[in-house]
């Protein structure tokens, strides 16, 4: 054989082997498992769908319903121990590290690079989407917890004006209670209960003690008096909920706010989702705050897609996805009906209202001054496990088993055993 021939030869073995993965057929769709089932997150979810479609990729459905995505959590085990992996899962913070460290989830380190993520990505976020210097997941947004939603009618009518403080909310709270309207709209469900508690706990100690309990988990810090009056409060915050609140999902709270049976809601800004999608518009119809004496801080968690390790034939479709979702154009429209605000840096503001154009802001400025923070509730403060001992005890104490005096201790010790 000529040296010529062998040449050819080899080349021809070279492109076969490039050419390999794109010949091998693709599957064009995307299972998708989530927890966005409410109005609102519905409403946001078809930007994504309708995006991935314009790209010839089909969207499988995978809702699990519940809000911060503990039963999508549950049953998304029960699924990849049955080997019935999904191709993309909507996932928060430690979730996200877990199932890296699992070496369940694909790597995007490539589309990642070619993009530029890492510039346009706040280190905030980074800290869940890379693992060991990998990328392992593409966020979409950026929530929030420190957010409290009010009818603006009802406030009008009572004389109420956005409170500053502690003190000026529980005076509010209680104009409403006089009034006979349900000052506080409220779910109780473990989750809607410790979003409660981020803000209390952020509230009453500053940053400085939002971290050493809720992040650094502290043992001294949990179990000191300062958590005591984080207990009482959140026993205080419990005297304006209605008597119909246990087990009410969030977005079945954010609709009293919205047609005025109640005052106010403590919740993320997924809230906003609901009102929007109800057709009211902010200042008008309904107004939006920091949790009083929150201003300045934020308490933030993040959806991010990671992409299960599946068939070499769904790769196109899952780095197609990462790439919707991290479109820029993509980022604003989406976040705009979601309630949330942009996971990239380089999205203006201009498309959105007062509520997102304030939520921007303020995780700008947090971010700058050290004052962002990763939400307990929602899984970006600790491992699940902690997050789940912290919402037992939450939740006990807010359903009158458990005195706020033995609260503090039994958080300490919640925390101690499941680290
Ligand atoms: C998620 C939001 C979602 C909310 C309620 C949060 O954990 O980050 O996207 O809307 O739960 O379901």
């Amino acid at each position: 054989m000529t040296a010529r021939k062998v040449l050819v030869q080899m080349m021809g073995a070279v492109s076969l082997l490039i050419a390999a993965p794109s010949a091998m057929a693709q599957v064009k769709e995307v299972e998708v498992v989530h927890w966005w089932t409410s109005g609102g997150e519905a409403a946001a979810l078809n930007v994504l769908k309708q995006n991935l479609q314009k790209q010839g990729i089909g969207w499988k459905d995978a809702p699990i319903a519940g809000g911060g995505g503990t039963q999508a959590m549950t049953v998304l085990r029960a699924r990849v121990t049955a080997g019935n992996i999904p191709t993309a899962v909507q996932m928060l913070g430690f979730d996200i590290l877990d199932w890296a460290e699992q070496g369940s989830l694909g790597d995007l380190t490539d589309v990642a690079t070619k993009e530029g993520w890492d510039k346009v990505v706040p280190a905030a976020l980074q800290n869940f989407s890379k693992y060991k210097g990998k990328w392992i997941a593409a966020p979409v947004n950026v929530h929030s917890t420190n957010w409290v939603w009010a009818n603006k009618a009802v406030l009008d009518k009572l004389g109420v004006t956005p409170p500053k403080s502690w003190d000026e909310f529980v005076a509010a709270l209680d104009k409403a209670k006089a009034a006979g309207v349900v000052p506080l709209a409220h779910g109780g469900q473990p989750w809607q209960d410790a979003t409660l508690f981020d803000s209390v706990v952020l509230v009453t100690g500053g940053g400085d003690f939002y971290k050493k309990s809720m992040i650094d988990l502290d043992d001294a810090t949990l179990k000191s008096d300062k958590m005591k009056t984080v207990f009482e409060r959140m026993a205080k915050l419990r005297t304006y909920v209605d008597p119909n609140f246990s087990g009410r999902d969030w977005n079945l709270a954010s609709a009293m706010v919205i047609k005025g049976d109640a005052a106010f809601q403590i919740m993320g800004d997924w809230a906003k989702g609901e009102f929007i999608n109800a057709g009211k518009k902010p200042d008008t119809d309904f107004l939006c705050f920091r949790f009083p004496g929150t201003q300045g801080y934020v308490t933030f968690n993040s959806d991010q897609f990671v992409m299960f390790k599946v068939g070499d034939d769904r790769k196109d479709a899952q780095v197609k996805m990462a790439l919707a979702v991290m479109d820029p154009a993509f980022q604003s429209a989406f976040n705009v009906v979601k309630g949330s605000v942009p996971a990239r840096t380089d999205v203006s503001n201009e498309a959105f209202d007062a509520c997102g154009k304030k939520g921007m802001a303020d995780l700008k400025e947090a971010n700058a001054q050290g004052k962002l923070f990763g939400s307990m509730a929602h899984g970006h403060a600790a491992p699940a496990a902690v997050k789940q001992a912290m919402y037992d005890v939450i939740t006990k104490h807010f359903n009158g088993q458990l005195d706020t005096a033995k609260a503090p201790d039994e958080l300490a010790k919640a925390v101690a055993a499941a680290k």
